[in-house]
């Protein structure tokens, strides 16, 4: 396989996504191994848009797992209902985090991190990862953020779980 690059010539954060999402999929479609697509996908999202830690949470009996991930170690066991990402689950919404100070129970794998975004994967009702996303500046994440990851959450879901 030859090195995948992605073309982005936007500046905006709307054009950013529309022009990431096709080479996306195309990159991604075809393949069936979770832990791959997973990858592959965490590795994509950092390339095109630097996030400071960007990854993915498994559903795992009554608790997250550590999945694949680019960025610093992280907290590899998170209960259900804790943290932004428990949080993500439990609601079965996306959860966007303008300062992590203010969101009560947040869990610092990070020191470093000042927002967040965590984006549940649902399949029929049933979470069965979260992508979360962290930021080193304080209000990272908007609804644009939230429209376009959760196309990403949708893509994977059909691509992994269907
Ligand atoms: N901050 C997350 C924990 C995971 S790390 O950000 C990678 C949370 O509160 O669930």
């Amino acid at each position: 396989m030859s090195e995948v690059n992605f073309y982005i010539n936007s500046k905006d954060k709307a054009g950013i996504y529309k022009e990431f999402l096709p080479q996306f999929h195309a990159l991604l479609t075809g393949e069936t191994e979770e832990v791959s697509i997973l990858a592959n996908a965490a590795a994509a999202l950092h390339q095109v848009f630097d996030f400071f830690w960007v990854g993915f949470y498994l559903v795992k009996d009554d608790r997250l797992i550590l999945g694949p991930f680019q960025g610093s170690v992280a907290c590899s066991i998170i209960k259900y209902g804790k943290g932004v990402c428990g949080t993500a689950w439990k609601e079965q919404q996306t959860q966007v985090v303008p300062d992590v100070e203010q969101f009560p129970g947040h869990i610092a794998c990070s020191s470093l991190s000042r927002s967040e975004i965590v984006v549940p994967l649902i399949k029929e009702g049933e979470v069965k990862a979260v992508l979360d996303i962290d930021s080193k500046e304080i209000a990272s994440f908007d609804e644009t953020d939230r429209l376009y990851l959760e196309q990403v959450a949708d893509f994977l879901v059909k691509l992994i779980y269907q």
